[in-house]
């Protein structure tokens, strides 16, 4: 066996919550998109900072002291996940949105009359909404086409960068429907007129390696809770640009990254865990290193999710008057999140049905709310959304279909 399979097989006894029973079965867990669950080693590290006695920041004792050296190995090893040059490229927050809506305030403060942004249809609107409040500020808010199988329009993308755009901001895979966008083409278009590049990586962190460097983002940003960590968001921001910004910040606070972004005391206990959580995810890969254990695991990891996600896209397309939306899995890139609607039952009825089954899948728009109205899904509330996680099993996913059949069949 490989390295790999050993740490996929091992990996069910690390999650307590794997263990829970509902009427006898064990709990299927298909949400990860809304969130993962979570390793006893993030557990622990969580618990051991509390218990070791927990502090504030830059004082002359020891727990302190402690406290400070955690945060900036929290920062290392989070530079590591992303490829980031260096720990002071990444600052925290209390999550994703938050650390947008931090850079939408920065960037209100230096827009010009006639400025225009880029967003697009397909975005979460925690990457759509900070862009759009711009509008205020007088900013055009230009908006790239989702075409019906759930990708962007490259020719519309080229159409809505402008040489008045400041910032482009888009997706790395859609949390909706799996799709991996062209961050390539937008980093070209947003280049060749000047403007930012920011990438929304909260759906790619957990299933794909990623490089910061190799993307060229001026921005990136993610979420622990979802690679299996605990809730912080996390803001990787270009060498020497967050210098540059003049986000909502106190007098007090250090005017140097990554502290510039970040407001009051951030949640310590909460850093001990992400740092776990990213050495749980190297631990499915092999590398001399930190980076190239997570490099070789992620890709570990994309390559099992993908099996399963398969497997399950397979299966469900079998059962009539099911849909499978999005991105086919035989032709792209994709991520491991598999969206469907079945005829003669809403996304919301058949979540619940199965829900009594332990089978847990969501239903609705999962603030992907422009995307699921251009594909004409908002009325029938959304679509049924099935993740795909390291700890998912095909046998999971067998129930999950199983369930599913059976609602087609009432
Ligand atoms: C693609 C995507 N972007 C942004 C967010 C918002 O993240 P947070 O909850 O950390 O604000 C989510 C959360 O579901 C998401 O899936």
């Amino acid at each position: 066996m490989t390295h790999a399979e050993i740490a996929f097989d091992r990996c069910r006894d690390d999650f307590p919550a794997l263990a829970r029973q509902q009427d006898g079965q064990p709990l299927a867990y298909f949400d990860g998109p809304g969130g993962t669950q979570v390793p006893r080693p993030v557990i622990e590290a969580i618990t051991r900072y509390y218990s070791r006695g927990t502090a504030n920041t830059h004082g002359p004792f020891a727990t302190s002291k402690e406290t400070d050296q955690l945060i900036q190995a929290t920062r290392e090893a989070v530079a590591a996940l992303l490829g980031a040059p260096a720990w002071w490229c990444i600052s925290f927050g209390a999550n994703m949105t938050s650390l947008a809506f931090a850079l939408s305030h920065a960037l209100a403060r230096s827009l010009q009359p006639g400025d225009e942004i880029v967003i697009t249809q397909l975005d979460h609107e925690a990457n759509r909404g900070p862009w759009k409040a711009l509008a205020e500020q007088g900013a055009l808010v230009r908006e790239v086409a989702l075409r019906p199988d759930g990708t962007l329009d490259p020719e519309d993308f080229a159409r809505q960068v402008t040489a008045r755009t400041r910032l482009v901001a888009v997706g790395y895979a859609s949390n909706l429907l799996g799709t991996v966008n062209d961050v390539a083409l937008a980093r070209r278009l947003s280049k060749a007129v000047g403007a930012l590049l920011l990438v929304d990586a909260v759906h790619g962190a957990p299933h794909f390696p990623l490089d910061v460097v190799a993307m060229d983002a001026d921005f990136l940003l993610c979420s622990a809770y979802k690679f299996y960590g605990p809730h912080v968001g996390i803001l990787y921001t270009r060498p020497g640009l967050l210098e540059t910004l003049e986000p909502d910040r106190l007098c007090t606070v250090d005017p140097e990254a990554p502290w510039r972004i970040e407001t009051g005391t951030l949640n310590h206990a909460a850093l001990a865990g992400v740092k776990a959580a990213v050495e749980y995810l190297a631990s499915f890969g092999e590398g001399s290193e930190l980076r190239t254990q997570l490099q070789d695991a992620l890709a570990n990891i994309e390559a099992r999710e993908r099996q399963v996600a398969r497997h399950y896209a397979e299966q469900a397309a079998r059962i009539p008057g099911l849909r499978v939306w999005g991105p086919s899995f035989l032709a792209l890139h994709r991520a491991p999140t598999v969206a469907v609607t079945l005829e003669g039952i809403s996304p919301l009825e058949a979540a619940k049905r199965l829900g009594k089954r332990g089978v847990l899948v969501g239903d609705g728009h999962f603030y992907a709310a422009r995307a699921s109205e251009v594909l004409g899904l908002a009325e029938g509330g959304g679509v049924l959304r099935a993740g795909m996680s390291l700890y998912t099993t095909e046998a999971e996913v067998d129930r999950l279909v199983e369930g599913l059949a059976g609602l087609a069949r009432r």
